[in-house]
């Protein structure tokens, strides 16, 4: 179910405009890089029982909320401002057959819910894309019962992803990598980095009991830990993603136009080269490695 809920100034609808389409690419993202074991120990983290009151801030696809109702029976609404990953999101809550999920549309930092409803309220990477993530910490602080549990996953940094045997490409994909979070900032008006902040965010709510953990996201094609098909489909993204809006990206985060020139020639290259032959066996001998670090930070009200 959609419930939308008021109207929106031009800056929000400008962040919606942005999100949409993006739902389907983060889902395989997600996939490929956060390990079962690790979306298995998050409803502890949030101090979660069968059938509490679940609030998942800039929820797009329902990634969080749908790993969490798998672990565990919960009732949970997704809140994000854009109406295309919300429809993208229910319609994955309906082939995956969660019965008590609803979705919300609407602004995590003015939420359109009753104040004191949830047992907990939680977020994945959403307080590295919007300018003022205190207004959203406070914001979740207030959608909580007391004694409720707020959780925020959020980068702390982020690996280059390249063939370590080409030195080149290793040197350029360190500098596009530094490029793209320069760039990223830049184009959301916010902080990437943004997990060491996330305790202080915490405590300046008026939030207690402030748990600090950590998760080192991973991604290897030749990882044989996860499904074929999900390195398969998280290169294709990667490749899908060379293009105008990544060159604007890492010239915006001072990227040398031939650098990056160079940078998107190899790149495309080495995926190619990985996507002609999707194997199992060609997979396995690509010594390629992303890591993306992530904090992540409970806390009580
Ligand atoms: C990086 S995506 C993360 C999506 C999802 N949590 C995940 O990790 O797969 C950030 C999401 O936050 C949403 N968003 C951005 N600003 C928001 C705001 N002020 N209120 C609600 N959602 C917002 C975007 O529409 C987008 O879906």
């Amino acid at each position: 179910m959609l419930r939308t809920v008021g109207a929106f100034p031009s800056s929000v609808a400008a962040t919606t405009e942005r999100y949409r389409g993006d739902a389907e690419r983060l889902e395989a993202r997600r996939r490929a890089y956060l390990d079962p074991a690790f979306l298995a120990s998050l409803p502890a983290r949030a101090g979660l029982s069968p059938g509490d009151r679940v609030l998942d801030l800039g929820t797009g696809g329902g990634f969080l909320a749908r790993a969490l109702a798998r672990s565990i029976p919960l009732r949970v609404t997704g809140l994000d401002l854009d109406a295309g990953a919300l429809a993208w999101a229910a319609r994955a809550v309906a082939d995956e057959g969660h019965r008590w999920m609803d979705h919300v549309q609407g602004d995590a930092t003015r939420l359109p819910v009753k104040p004191g409803r949830f047992d907990a309220v939680v977020c994945l990477t959403l307080l590295c894309v919007v300018p003022d993530p205190a207004a959203v910490v406070r914001a979740a602080r207030e959608a909580l019962k007391p004694g409720g549990r707020f959780l925020a996953i959020e980068w702390s940094g982020v690996g280059s992803f390249s063939d370590p045997a080409d030195r080149e490409h290793e040197v350029l994909a360190r500098e596009a990598a530094a490029a793209w979070v320069r760039g990223f900032d830049a184009a959301h008006g916010a902080r990437h980095h943004l997990g060491g902040d996330v305790p202080a965010l915490a405590l300046d709510a008026a939030l207690d009991d402030v748990r600090v953990g950590g998760h080192l996201a991973v991604f290897s094609p030749a990882d044989r830990s996860r499904p074929l098909a999900d390195r398969v489909e998280a290169v294709r993204n990667e490749r899908a993603e060379i293009g105008p809006s990544l060159e604007r990206r890492l010239s915006t985060g001072g990227m040398p136009e031939e650098r990056i020139a160079r940078y998107v020639a190899k790149r495309s290259a080495a995926l190619d080269a990985l996507l002609a032959d999707p194997t199992e066996a060609r997979f396995a001998r690509a010594a390629w490695v992303q890591t993306l670090p992530m904090t992540v930070v409970s806390a009580k009200r």
